[in-house]
């Protein structure tokens, strides 16, 4: 395992564990992967040296930091703890008392990264950063980060809270690469940090699926990315992926996240549907990509052209309902 090294008070593991999959009803992965393989994969992790756990109220609706933190038992207080507050009353009696919340369920006395889940449309950060401020005070919150935020509003929530927002957790992977317009480089220049969600494309970049294998859950229905149409396009970047994991006897999925953590100032948080999927994972930190593969997978990815947005929504529905 490689870690950021950012001078945090816990170290931030480069792979870290997604743990939205675990209870929630929209991935579909059921009971015993809530009650049997969730612990098996977090156990797992802590094995290999992974200490970023990503969590949130909203997974699950509460099961998601229910299940971590009772797998996570006494090794708790070893691991970099993240959850997530989703801001929908963000004022400060109502962050603590969610905080608290939060905290009870995971079993634990402090998270490390409190995270405001996305930027709320109507309310300005100087509410919810009250909060905040008031919990690192306590020392309930050690670091506050935020989520799905540009670089705009980030540095907004830093002037609101009055000191560094750790982190900025966004979608980075082959597929997504808005943040390296202007939160990679603010991130590295100010040592903060970029969590890259959904690192593999929710799978996709596993080159497990094509048009004639599409995967069946409720979040991967609604992403454009698992369309037949984007499928067969996604070939010839899959093909990339496969052609550089050859030669490190890996896997595609491996390749993808090693090309989004060469980056010195992102950590990214896979999610696991087993244990096998998370060893891969944790392996992918220390796969060390030539600046040539590199490039050549950043290539592929630029002649990927998926069909999204508005555009795509009519064939979501067809794929859907199946007309
Ligand atoms: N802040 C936010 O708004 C936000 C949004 C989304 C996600 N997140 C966080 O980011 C985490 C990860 O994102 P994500 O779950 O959307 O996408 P992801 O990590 O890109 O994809 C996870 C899925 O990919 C497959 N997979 C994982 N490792 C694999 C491997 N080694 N080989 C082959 N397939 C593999 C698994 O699905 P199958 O085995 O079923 O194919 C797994 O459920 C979440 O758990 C959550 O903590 C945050």
């Amino acid at each position: 395992m490689r870690y950021l090294g950012i001078g945090t008070a816990k170290e931030i593991s480069k792979i870290g564990l997604g743990t939205w999959q675990f209870g929630s009803r929209e991935w579909g992965y059921g009971d015993r992967y809530a009650d049997q393989a969730a612990q098996a994969i977090v156990r797992r992790a802590l094995d290999l040296g992974v200490t970023l756990f990503d969590t949130a109220e909203i997974y699950g609706f509460g099961r998601s930091e229910r299940i971590l933190g009772q797998a996570l038992g006494e090794q708790l207080e070893r691991v970099f703890l993240a959850t997530k507050i989703l801001p929908v009353l963000p004022v400060a009696p109502v962050v603590e008392q969610r905080a608290v919340a939060s905290a009870n369920r995971l079993g634990a006395h402090r998270l490390d990264l409190y995270q405001v889940h996305q930027p709320n449309p109507l309310v300005r950060d100087g509410t919810i950063m009250r909060g905040m401020r008031a919990l690192q005070r306590v020392g309930l919150v050690g670091e506050v980060g935020v989520s799905n935020y540009s670089l705009r509003r980030w540095r907004a929530a830093e002037d609101a809270l009055g000191s560094r927002v750790l982190s900025n957790q966004v979608p980075y992977s082959l597929v997504a690469r808005f943040p390296e317009r202007d939160l990679l480089p603010f991130a590295q220049a100010h040592g903060r940090v970029v969590l890259a969600y959904s690192p593999l494309a929710q799978g996709l970049l596993s080159g497990r699926y094509d048009p004639g294998n599409r995967p069946t859950n409720r979040v991967r229905a609604a992403n454009p990315l698992f369309l037949p149409v984007n499928l067969q396009r996604a070939a010839e970047l899959i093909a990339a992926l496969r052609e550089v994991a050859e030669a490190h006897s890996a896997t595609p999925a491996q390749i993808a996240l090693a090309w989004v953590i060469r980056h010195p100032a992102v950590a990214a948080i896979p999610g696991a549907s087993s244990v096998e999927q998370l060893e891969h994972n944790a392996a992918a930190a220390d796969i060390d990509l030539t600046s040539d593969q590199y490039q050549a997978l950043a290539a592929a990815a630029v002649r990927f052209r998926p069909i999204t947005g508005p555009a795509a929504i009519p064939q979501l529905a067809r794929a859907r309902f199946g007309r």
